[in-house]
Formats: C-alpha cells, structure tokens, sequence
C-alpha cells in the first residue's frame, strides 16, 4: 500500500534524529548543588535567573575571551564605550573597537552591557570642556553634543545591547552631592554644572528614543551601599526624583568595589544592610544589578586566611543579589588576577597584585568562585 511507505520513511527519520542527539542533550543536568561546586557561573546564571558577568577590556586575549565563555552568560565593556575611547576629537566617532565586542558578544549570546555614554570624572570627551568654553551657548552646545553622542550611538546599536550605563557617577565621589570644584581626583561634573541635573533626564530620554528596547541604567560607585550612608541616600533620593519625573531609568547599578580599607564604613558591610538597600531601590520601581565587584586581596592580609576572608565578602555581596528580588545581575570587574585595573590604578597600584577576582593568575577558580556560586543559588531555594 502506497501510503505506508511515507509513514515508514518518517519513523526512521525520527529514530535517526534521535540517536544523533548529543547525549548531554537528553540527559537533563542534574541541578547545582547549593555549595555551587562544579558548578560554572554561567550554569548559576541559568538556575537562579541572575545573569553572571564579567567586564571585557579592548586588549582582551583569547584567553580572557576563553574564560568568559566558559564561566559567565554577560559581559560589559570596561572602556570600549566611553566618551574618550570613541572620540579623540571633536565630532568624530570611532566605532572600530565597539563594533568588534558587539558582534563577538552577539556571537557568543552573551547579554552586553554598554558602559559608558555619560561620565563626568575619567574618560570623558578630551575636547569637551575646550568645545565649551569656545561656544557663546555652552548649555545649548552640550545639550546639542550629548544628543549627537546618544542618536548616534545607541541608535548603531539598536536591538544589540541589553543594557546601557547611561550615566555613570553621576554623584560626588566623596560626598551626597555633585562635584562641583575641579580637583585632581574629583574634578567637576561638567555636565551638571553646565545644565543642572536635568542632563540625567536628557540623556535617559534621548536613549530611550534611539533603542526603546534596551533596558537604561544609572551606574554609582558607593562606598557602602546601605540606608544611612550619605552618597546611598542621595542616591536613593536622585531615583526617586528620576521616578517622580517619569524619567524612562529601567534600572541602577551598584558597583561594589571593595577597595577602600575594611575598618572603614566603606566596605560591603552585611548581607542584610545591602539586601535591604537593594530593597529600597527595588520599591522605586527599578532593577538593581551589582556591576563591578572586586574585592583588594591585600585589604584582608591580616585575616587568617585571606583567601576566605576574601570569599566571605564576595559571598555577602552574591547573597544578598540573590535574596533582594529587585536583583537581576551580578558582574565582576575582570576575570583573572593577572590583568586588574586596581594594579595600575594610582590610589590602589602600590598594593599590586591586588589578586581582586574570582580566578587566579592561572585561571584556577578561588574559594571567591564558588562562594559567588553558592550566594547566588540562595535565590533558588
Ligand atoms: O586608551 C588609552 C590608550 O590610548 C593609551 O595608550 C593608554 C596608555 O596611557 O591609556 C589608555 O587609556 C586607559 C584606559 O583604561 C583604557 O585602557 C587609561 O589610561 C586608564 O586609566 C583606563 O583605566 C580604566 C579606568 O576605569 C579609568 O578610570 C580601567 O581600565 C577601568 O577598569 C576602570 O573602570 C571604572 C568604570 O569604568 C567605572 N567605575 C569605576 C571603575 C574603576 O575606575
């Protein structure tokens, strides 16, 4: 009969299809073990729902490249996307080195955040404050630059990245306010003194119109992000404001480099403290991800075991992202000991190698490693 001859052929089709899966594929995954051991990040990432991620440099060699794919589902630009990195000059964009970690990213499906449009202290436009002071209508002129920047920009790479910083620091380094005063380390928030604060606003709204998809972040560098802590609270406070003002702001980033001594209140401080923190933004109506986490080795050489101790704080952090709900992402400031920015950075370079990360010099994962793992799958229970 004609017609069972068909049915025939579909069946060993199937049988063929089947016997060709990979066996990883039919066999489920057992789930991570609570501890996180033998555990990837990534596969963390997969089970609690908090993407894991690390930041990418420019110079990144296969085998940093290597250790992203192999641990992490997300990755950041450390500099690719800063004002100074794409335009040495006034009016030009250089987007060599942007396209080249878009299209890897892409390719790798890792989700990637853009950092940074807008910030004021380091990495800003080398020609900018020169651009102004020429202009008869600063204001008008840097209104007019940061809607170029953004149009521009964003526009490039609609529908590629997950998430921009669109501005990033915008607070006083030391303090609740802006920078206003130039100084070495804290020189003024040249966007801020020339248009007041509703540069945030101007900048998440022209975002917003270039990628409607994209998801914009405000990033900060707090000290100790906890309710009572002056620059925590002012930035709480500039959130609530952003709100108010139906400012189109998807989520904050808290950047958590633990890098200034222990005994001081600028050190994660206690699960709970961030977690509650966490909380407070979360209730303003935005996601909150920890952005840049990276805890100095040499802060913890008094301990017993540095390298615990080291985990210990990396574990609060990973904790409490997973306890707070308004948490949605955890990323690390680099993937191997052998390449920090803090061992070349003035304030932090004297304490080289400031061993800061979850992999050794050697690619080893640290205790740091699974106790992210392990604060993490808190979320799963
Ligand atoms: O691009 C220039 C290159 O042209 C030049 O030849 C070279 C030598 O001087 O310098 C290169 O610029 C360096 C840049 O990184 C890109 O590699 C700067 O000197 C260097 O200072 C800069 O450091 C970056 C730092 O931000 C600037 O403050 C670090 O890599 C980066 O990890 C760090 O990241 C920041 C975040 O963006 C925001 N939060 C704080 C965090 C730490 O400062």
């Amino acid at each position: 009969m004609t017609v069972r001859r068909p049915i025939l052929a579909l069946l060993l089709a199937l049988a063929l299809s089947a016997a060709a899966l990979p066996a990883a594929a039919s066999a489920k995954l057992k789930p991570c073990p609570s501890s996180g051991s033998g555990c990837t990040l990534a596969r963390v990432a997969a089970e609690t729902g908090i993407f894991v991620g690390t930041a990418i440099s420019n110079q990144a060699t296969a085998t940093e490249k290597a250790d992203i794919t192999a641990n992490f589902n997300a990755v950041t630009s450390e500099n690719a996307f800063k004002w100074s990195e794409m335009s040495k000059t006034a009016g030009a964009t250089d987007f060599t080195t942007t396209d080249r970690l878009v299209a890897w990213a892409r390719a790798k499906k890792l989700r990637l955040r853009a950092h940074t449009l807008f910030w004021h202290r380091i990495q800003n436009a080398p020609w900018l404050k020169a651009e102004l002071a020429a202009s008869p209508n600063p204001s008008a002129r840097l209104r007019q630059l940061i809607a170029e920047r953004t149009a521009k920009v964003v526009g490039r790479y609609r529908g590629k990245v997950a998430i921009w910083d669109v501005i990033n620091e915008p607070l006083a380094l030391f303090g609740a306010g802006y920078d206003t005063e130039d100084s070495s380390v804290t020189p003024k928030n040249i966007f801020y003194t020339t248009l007041g604060e509703s540069y945030i606003a101007d900048a998440f709204g022209l975002a917003h119109k270039a990628d409607p998809k994209a998801k914009l972040f405000l990033n900060e560098l707090l000290w100790d992000s906890r309710i009572g802590d002056p620059k925590s609270d002012a930035l709480l406070a500039l959130v609530a404001r952003l709100k108010k003002a139906r400012v189109p702001i998807d989520g904050v980033g808290i950047q958590a480099h633990a890098m200034l001594g222990t005994s001081s209140p600028w050190f994660p401080s206690s699960t709970p403290s961030l977690k509650r923190y966490i909380d407070a933004l979360g209730k303003l109506g935005v996601k909150v991800e920890i952005t840049e986490l990276d805890v100095r080795l040499p802060l913890l050489a008094d301990q017993p075991n540095p390298l615990a101790a080291q985990a210990a704080v990396y574990r609060r952090v990973a904790s409490a992202c997973a306890q707070a709900r308004a948490c949605s992402g955890l990323t690390v400031w680099g993937q191997r000991d052998s390449y920090s920015w803090l061992d070349s950075y003035s304030l932090t370079s004297a304490t080289a190698p400031n061993s800061p990360l979850l992999l050794d010099a050697g690619g080893k994962r640290k205790l740091a490693y699974q106790a992210v793992a392990a604060g993490l799958l808190e979320r799963r229970r």
